[in-house]
């Protein structure tokens, strides 16, 4: 047993038997194994949580150059996810991105990018001075959840620019995963590395009924969040890569050395190390218990008010699309043109204790992991408890729309004017966001979550950005980019 679970958790089991024993330290971290930790965090954590917050003690080793536990840890990890070579990341997705621009687009050179990306690839392109080619969203669910690109357009552009790296989501946060096998090949026909952002796909690798992963349809590199799918806590993450380059995975060490912290927690590190090992050890089972129970029950959850949208049926077959994540679950309002589905949400968290993963202007969406195979009956009752909670909930009239107004999301875009390093060192002052047409933008404008960008720096605001945020601000929805004061909204423009 012993043997067994230092080769399948070799990280996390080398540090347990080093914290079993009691140490004397005269080292950091300052709250010494939990002694001078406060005593609040005591109460409410326990007390082992602060024996583990060690790093790069002896029996720890650096993640920036790891030689024992952590490398095995690393080199398991990669054999269970199809990669020649994979990373440990403590800041989750957002710090593998960040390297992948750092290591392979040198400023000034070209980026394809998958504008419905997350913001983490924007301050990327900040942070690396790249210069993007925005790869336009096509509509995969009706209404409103935009996944996939056109392969033909991915093709087109790659003949005409000399594209460094092919940037792409998928899946996306609904769930709708591209046609990554037929991307790599275009791109590979054109010497071009795709790197795959497949922060909400960590668990494809574990059930062949899952999409297939970015690495196995043949993608050169991907990011995926431990903390989003499976086990880990949150921060952590995964970068991968297939190894085709080895100088560029070289330039990511330094890359990573350079942006992760050096005193990462063992925490965040154990945690990847024992949720691949517990998804490897009982992914199989466990999701195929859940995804049978969800055929069944899938057609059970559809009521008067709302259907869930049922793969393939309901879902658009448009662009580079190639499959849909089924434990993502999303009920689409059935009859209504406008609903306060905000509103919604926040009533399912205030008085019945359920928190969703999303509310959009349609859709409420639900994840599903392996936590949820863990009793399945128990899952079942509570799925179709939901699902009666929100069909009275809108009966019930809480989903009505105060003021209607007469917005339709047409998706025209925002026209590229200026990279978006270019915009961040522009001088900028905040204007009045009706006024704000034609200006070109300083500010990153999503609505959260998902927080894909409506309005990127260094592009020409139009009218139909500036309707989309009025209309979604007065639904109630998070925007980020945007200030109110004075009684008004405000986005900041570049000066001039
Ligand atoms: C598509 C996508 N990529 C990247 C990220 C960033 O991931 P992380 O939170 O692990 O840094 C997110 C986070 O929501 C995301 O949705």
């Amino acid at each position: 047993m012993q043997n067994k679970e230092i080769k399948d958790i070799p990280f996390a089991s080398e540090l347990r038997t080093y914290v079993q024993d009691s140490k004397t330290f005269y080292c950091m971290p300052g709250h010494k194994q939990g002694k001078g930790a406060p005593e609040f965090l005591k109460q409410i954590w326990g007390d082992k949580v602060f024996s583990y917050d060690i790093t790069e003690v002896s029996k720890s080793d650096v993640l920036a150059f790891p030689k024992k536990g952590l490398k095995f840890a690393q080199e398991r990890a990669s054999k269970i996810m199809g990669a020649q070579r994979t990373w440990f990341l403590v800041n989750g997705s957002s710090v593998g991105i960040h390297a992948i621009l750092g290591a392979l687009v040198k400023p000034g050179e070209k980026v394809l990018v998958h504008r419905e990306c997350h913001k983490a690839v924007l301050m990327g392109l900040v942070f690396s001075g790249a210069v993007p080619i925005y790869l336009e969203p096509v509509p995969n669910l009706p209404e409103y959840a935009y996944g996939s690109v056109y392969l033909g357009k991915v093709e087109e552009l790659l003949s005409q620019h000399d594209i460094k790296l092919v940037m792409v989501t998928s899946p996306n946060y609904f769930g709708i995963s591209l046609d990554i096998a037929a991307m790599a090949e275009i791109c590979h026909k054109h010497e071009t590395p795709l790197f795959v952002d497949e922060a909400h796909g960590t668990h494809f690798a574990f059930h062949p009924d899952l999409p297939s992963s970015a690495l196995e349809a043949g993608a050169d590199y991907s990011v995926q969040s431990m903390h989003k799918t499976l086990g880990g806590l949150y921060q952590t993450a995964l970068l991968h890569s297939s190894g085709r380059e080895p100088e560029a995975d070289e330039r990511i060490d330094l890359m990573l050395s350079m942006l992760q912290s050096t005193s990462p927690s063992a925490l965040f590190l154990m945690s990847i190390d024992a949720a691949l090992a517990e998804a490897e050890k009982l992914g199989k089972q466990r999701y195929g218990d859940l995804l049978e129970m969800l055929t069944y029950l899938r057609p059970e959850l559809h009521s008067s008010e709302f259907i869930v949208v049922e793969p393939p049926d309901g879902v658009l077959f448009a662009g580079g699309f190639n499959n849909f994540d089924p434990l993502k679950l999303i009920f689409r309002s059935a009859e209504r043109e406008e609903i306060n589905l905000i509103r919604i949400k926040e009533l399912l968290s205030e008085k019945h204790g359920i928190e969703i993963e999303l509310a959009g202007e349609k859709h409420l969406l639900l994840t599903l992991s392996l936590a949820d195979a863990v009793d399945l009956e128990q899952t079942r009752e509570k799925l179709i408890y939901f699902s009666k909670t929100i069909e009275q909930l809108v009966i019930d009239g809480y989903g009505d729309v105060e003021e209607e107004d007469d917005f339709v999301d047409n998706r025209e875009l925002p026209i590229f004017e200026m990279t978006p390093r270019d915009a961040y060192y522009a001088p900028k002052n905040p204007v009045i966001l009706s006024e704000a047409e034609h200006a070109i933008s300083a500010s990153m404008v999503c609505i959260y979550p998902p927080g894909f960008p409506l309005i990127i720096p260094g592009e020409r605001i139009n009218d139909a950005a500036i309707h989309k945020i009025y209309h979604d601000h007065g639904l109630g929805f998070t925007i980020i980019g945007i200030e109110e004061f004075d009684g008004e909204l405000h986005i900041d423009v570049i000066d001039g």
